[in-house]
């Protein structure tokens, strides 16, 4: 067994109401000027006035900055960043979905690093530490407060980056299920894919460890109880406890444990018109994960069971399968097809879209437990596009 490191943020609070705790954490912090940043949904919603009332004489001490993009792009951290400094800001507050809080970790970093964005992004590449970083969801899906990931997009590139550092580590993550509530079915289903991939991965890939597989199938059995009650009674209080919880475990498991194809592949489809993150995963999730299963099957038989697959009496091959075929139901329960021809893409273009897919991805793909070329990512593509 080789050594493997643990990294989560210093303090944790988790559970219905834990954002009444902020202004104790603030206080912790020490912090005289704070920047909030958040998403134009999550202040529509009233969570950013929310927040603000909740950091009670903190209040008076904060701005606000609202990212402007679904999907924010270099420039926007760097102005983000820009705005710290100019503020002299010494404590950022990331409220919201992923884009939100991957925008307060970046911009904290990208704030002490005078050479802008550009030179941070890959991995260790960061040489001090950021403005500290409070960070509160408001899905239950990217688990972002607790990675030691930053994405961004690079127009240049068509395509995502990373920081990835544990420097990007939040001092706390405030995980309140009540912020949840708000929303809609498909958010909730989109989300919560996207955390069960991140255990999925987290589980399966190479640099896993027991720590990161532990909270991994933890969030898969959680995920599994209570995505579809979540999805379909969104103020079932009791699934959207276990949803945020469940977000928060499989974000630790891959940030800890590594990801894999699924994620290394949809880099390359999340910026096209028709996808975001969380399709661009489902039209790869079930042939990513037949294919890995090729091997490895009693690390996929432990995924079909604790996706609540009877794999009584089966062989480890034959309950690996399971694996896949679960999330194929899942997928129809929820309404998304795991097709690529359903999103408006081309058959002519499948070898195109496959290659640039494997080039893009490859700070993921050697974590992937199946070592896999170029020509057996067309096939992939070619399944996924749903017709032989
Ligand atoms: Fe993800």
């Amino acid at each position: 067994m080789r050594m493997y490191s643990v990294f989560q943020p210093k303090s944790l609070y988790i559970g219905p109401g834990a954002l009444s705790q902020i202004e104790r954490v603030i206080e912790t912090i020490e912090a005289r000027k704070i920047l909030l940043v958040s998403g134009p949904t999550v202040e529509k919603l009233g969570l950013v006035d929310r927040t603000l009332q909740a950091m009670g004489s903190y209040r008076g001490h904060t701005e606000i900055f609202i990212n402007p993009k679904p999907e924010p792009d270099i420039a926007i951290f760097e102005d983000c960043a820009e705005h710290a400094r100019e503020i002299r800001t010494d404590l950022i507050i990331g409220l919201g979905g992923g884009s939100p809080m991957d925008l307060a970790k970046g911009a904290a970093v990208v704030a002490t690093h005078e050479e802008g964005m550009r030179p941070l992004l890959g991995r260790n590449l960061l040489r001090k530490k950021g403005i500290p970083v409070i960070l509160v969801p408001t899905t239950a899906g990217s688990g972002t407060e607790t990675t030691q990931a930053v994405v961004v997009e690079v127009p240049e590139e068509q395509t995502k980056k990373s920081i990835w550092d544990p420097r990007t580590m939040a001092e706390a993550a405030i995980v309140d299920p009540d912020l949840t509530l708000d929303m809609p079915p498909r958010l909730t289903a989109e989300t919560g894919l996207d955390a069960l991939l991140h255990a999925v991965e987290g589980y399966t890939s190479r640099e896993a460890n027991p720590m990161s597989r532990l909270y991994a199938l933890e969030a898969m059995r959680l995920i599994s109880n209570y995505l579809i009650k979540a999805y379909q009674d969104g103020s079932n209080m009791e699934a959207r406890e276990a949803m945020a919880r469940a977000a928060t475990l499989a974000g630790i498991g891959c940030s800890n444990g590594g990801l894999g194809a699924i994620h290394a592949l949809a880099l390359a489809l999340d910026s096209r018109n028709g996808f975001n993150h969380c399709r661009s995963l489902a039209v790869l999730a079930p042939w990513v994960i037949r294919f890995n299963s090729e091997g490895n099957e009693n690390l996929y038989a432990d995924i079909a069971k604790a996706l609540g697959e009877n794999v009584a009496g089966l062989s480890a091959e034959k309950a690996s399968l399971k694996a896949s075929e679960a999330f194929l139901r899942l997928f129809e329960q929820i309404g998304f097809s795991p097709y690529l021809k359903d999103y408006g893409i081309k058959k002519n273009e499948l070898n195109a879209l496959a290659l640039k897919a494997y080039r893009v991805g490859q700070r993921l793909i050697h974590m992937n437990i199946r070592e896999f070329s170029e020509e057996q990512t067309i096939s992939l593509f070619r399944e996924a596009f749903g017709e032989k």
